[in-house]
């Protein structure tokens, strides 16, 4: 593939292989009420048959902020937990934490955002109390084994305060790091970014933050979600942040949509040569079904492609 990207004057430099962060079950359902915990539990167990290795599967927050999570126990309790899986949780705090330990999560993400707006509106504190909770969130997780990833919001822009600076983004990512955070995950959380200023903005994290330490999280609300990624996969970016038919959104960052879709990040990575070990066919499969229960069709513009082309063969 090299060599003949090379002949054709195309030579970008990518990763040989990427590591796909899914997070539908949490991400994407996280503003869906009409769910049950079995079919998240079958959504993940579908997911986990399906090559992936790191799959977020619930949220231990308030369920007075988001209700749509409060059944994230029986999720952790119900799934068949494959061996090759890293199942997650997000933890906003002491009690979150206390309740992934309770729920044998692998690992837990905590998360903030480099806009004290939305900082103030998704966790209800600034940039500088929510670093200041989640010390004590990652010395006790650490010293009971488990890593802990953190998601950095509004990377691009913020719903309350507008365009971000690249130097707000790496100051906070430096910061995670700091806490003992062994990678950040940067989120376009309302998905306006385009890649010139992904670019910046990564440009910005890499001069304090290792690009292996980093993970991309593209929402789609403006349909910049995969170019961005294809100019970070060419910046050293091997962590992909995905969800299953592209569901997704936050309920405290209006207007976002879905985040990249799984199926798409997939197709992308084959044409690039870029390896990924998961089965295109079985996370839209997946999709499909989750989609069903929710009365739509996945976001998806490779899954919708994959399913024509099945019904064209049929006919
Ligand atoms: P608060 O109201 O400031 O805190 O919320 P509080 O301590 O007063 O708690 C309020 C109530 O919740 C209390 O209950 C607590 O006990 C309870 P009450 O006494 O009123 O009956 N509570 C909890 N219950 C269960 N589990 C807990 C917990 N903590 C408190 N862990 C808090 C502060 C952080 C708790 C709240 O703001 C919260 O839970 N926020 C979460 C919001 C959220 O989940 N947003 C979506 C995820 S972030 C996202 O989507 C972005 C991301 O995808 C990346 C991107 O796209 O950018 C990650
Ligand atoms: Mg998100």
């Amino acid at each position: 593939m090299k060599a003949l990207l090379s002949r054709a004057g195309l030579l970008c430099e990518f990763p040989p292989a990427v590591t796909l962060v899914e997070v539908g079950a949490r991400d994407g359902l996280q503003n869906e009420s009409a769910v049950t915990s079995a079919a998240k539990i079958a959504l993940i167990d579908q997911l986990s048959a399906s090559g992936l290795t790191y799959i977020e599967a619930g949220a231990f927050v308030s369920p007075k902020w988001v209700p749509q999570m409060a059944d994230s126990h029986e999720v952790f309790s119900g799934i068949q937990r494959a061996p090759t899986v890293t199942y997650s949780a997000l933890v906003p705090n002491l009690r979150g934490l206390e309740q992934a330990i309770a729920c044998q999560a692998d690992e837990i993400a905590i998360f903030t955002s480099a806009s004290q707006g939305f900082c103030q509106h998704n966790i209800n504190c600034s940039i500088e109390q929510s670093l200041q909770r989640f010390e004590p969130v990652v010395s006790q997780a650490q010293q009971l084994g488990l890593k802990v990833r953190g998601y950095l919001s509004c990377v691009a822009d913020c719903p309350y305060d507008g365009p971000t600076p690249p130097e707000q983004v790496a100051s906070v990512a430096e910061a995670l790091r700091d806490l003992g955070c062994y990678q950040i995950s940067l989120g376009d959380t309302i998905g306006t970014g385009t890649p010139l200023r992904i670019a910046r903005m990564l440009e910005a994290v890499r001069k304090q933050v290792q690009a292996k330490q980093l993970a991309v999280h593209f929402h789609d609300t403006w349909g910049m979600a995969l170019a961005n990624l294809y100019q970070s996969l060419s910046m050293g970016i091997t962590t992909i942040d995905c969800s299953v038919a592209g569901l997704g959104g936050c309920p405290y960052a209006p207007g976002a949509a879905g985040n990249v879709a799984t199926e798409d990040v997939l197709y992308l990575c084959q044409g690039l040569g870029i390896h990924t070990g998961v089965d295109l066919q079985q996370v839209a499969k997946a999709g499909w079904a989750i989609s069903h229960i929710l009365g739509r069709r996945p976001i998806s513009k490779v899954s919708l492609a994959l399913y024509s082309k099945l019904t064209q063969k049929k006919t």
